[in-house]
């Protein structure tokens, strides 16, 4: 697997640039808030953040992004913190990256570049070790300018500044190719496999719901909560990057696949909105949406329609789409939570708390109430020798019980309404009874 920087040791130090165009005119608060969000980036990148440097952008360069007093000024700070990496909180040009490492006498790295390295260290499963590979190659291939490359590197190359002559680059180039190539084909033999156990699910009529939620909104807290699962929970942000499915029984004895999913950010940059399509696919073939908020955090509103344009861009609105039910999650860090957020949000939507298991119950009440939706609880006298429509019972529902009597069987089963006209046709069994 490719590391986007390689230079990269576990504890680099690093600096963060905050560039604020001055034609944006971001208000303080809410440019303070992106430039946290951005810082914490960083720190889940495992690097060390020692510093923070915010610099007005009247007129963006094409070389260098900053003039050249601001590059000064973010040098001197390499200097004295003996600062490995700079994180520029913008979309750096590969020119604009190779001036900059040249300028800086550091490593240089945008955000398109931070999030890749944060997917690359995170990637769990075969999908997603793939996904980011993939992705971490095309934004290569976009850089492969005369400048440092990774490749160059491995190949013991001549450090850090010097460039590769053209005819490596074009090796280089067609190495990539060849590599996404190959991973393109990989990849879609895992997508198949999991399509296929998807099917499986389907069959079986077991809803999914996928729960979504801007990065440490609280989902994987909860889909542990939940499902009393071991899912990797932290502090920072991506802590989830693999789609993980787990069973959750419901009150009632209803089940559903519920599946925890990455956590979205402010501008994902759309080469990786791309690749991690996969990984979302859970989303787009979940029967219903949990999306999960952060109801303590200032940035609440905000998050949201971050969340929602992700769900539109993924083709996730309109009469045909999944319902999403917002929860209203970290209720114990926002005891003024309907002064907060808006009285009449606070008052519609579920408020609980993922740590403390607050508001836990309804929620599984809820949910157990609509995954109930659309399915009939029959209870069948069937014959000792009729091996079939058990079979069909344990395939295509949920048998709740079974007791045999001297020649038949009864069985009390939960099945989808179109199920039930399916068993009637099968079975031969035309008057079903109620359990
Ligand atoms: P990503 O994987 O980055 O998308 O994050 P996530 O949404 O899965 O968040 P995660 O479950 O990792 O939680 C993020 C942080 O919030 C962790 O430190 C949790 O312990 C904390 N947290 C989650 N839910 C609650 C809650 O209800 N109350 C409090 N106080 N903290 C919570």
């Amino acid at each position: 697997m490719s590391d986007t920087w390689e230079t990269k040791k576990p504890d680099d130090l690093a600096i963060s640039v905050h560039p604020e165009l001055a034609s944006l005119r971001l208000g303080d608060y809410a440019w303070k808030s992106r430039a946290e969000e951005f810082d914490r980036l960083v720190q889940a990148s495992h690097c060390q953040l020692i510093h923070s440097i915010r610099q007005t952008l009247r007129r963006p360069t094409a070389g260098m992004l900053f003039g050249s007093g601001q590059i000064e000024d973010i040098r001197r700070q390499v200097e004295i913190n003996e600062a490995d990496v700079v994180f520029v909180d913008h979309p750096l040009t590969p020119v604009q990256q190779r001036n900059l490492e040249k300028a800086l006498d550091a490593k240089v790295v945008d955000r398109t570049g931070l999030i890749l390295e944060i997917f690359a260290s995170r990637a769990r499963t075969r999908e997603g070790v793939l996904q980011v590979e993939l992705a971490s190659l095309n934004y290569q291939l976009g850089r492969l300018v005369r400048s440092w490359t990774h490749l160059e590197r491995q190949r013991g190359g001549f450090g850090f500044m010097g460039g590769p002559g053209e005819r490596q680059i074009e090796l280089d180039r067609r190495m990539i190719r060849d590599r996404i190539q190959s991973l393109e084909k990989d990849l879609e033999k895992v997508t198949r496999m999991r399509a296929t156990q998807r099917s499986g699910r389907q069959r079986k009529a077991i809803p999914t719901l996928a729960l979504v939620g801007y990065t440490n909104a609280g989902k994987s807290t909860l889909f542990n909560l939940l499902t009393e699962a071991e899912v990797y929970v932290a502090d920072q942000l991506f802590a989830t990057l693999d789609p993980t499915l787990r069973m959750l029984v419901l009150p009632g004895g209803g089940r559903l696949m519920l599946s925890d999913t990455v956590g979205f950010v402010q501008e994902l940059p759309h080469e990786l909105v791309d690749a991690f399509k996969a990984t979302l696919e859970e989303v787009i073939e979940a029967d219903l949406i949990l999306h999960v908020r952060d109801a303590a955090d200032p940035m609440f509103a905000e998050q949201g329609r971050v969340v929602e344009k992700t769900l539109e861009q993924l083709g996730l609105v309109g009469d045909l789409a999944p319902p999403v039910l917002e929860v209203l999650n970290k209720a114990d860090l926002a005891p003024n939570l309907k002064s907060h957020i808006g009285e009449s949000i606070a008052d519609s939507r579920m408020v609980i708390s993922a740590t403390t298991g607050q508001g836990l119950d309804e929620l599984m009440r809820m949910l157990g109430e609509w995954a109930g939706r659309g399915m009939q609880e029959l209870s069948l006298t069937l014959d000792l020798s009729d091996g079939k429509a058990l079979a069909f019972c344990h395939e295509y529902g949920e048998v709740i019980s079974k007791t045999p009597g001297d020649e038949t069987l009864q069985v009390v089963v939960r099945l989808n309404v179109s199920d039930v006209a399916r068993f009637k046709l099968k079975s031969g069994i035309h008057r079903l009874e109620q359990a």
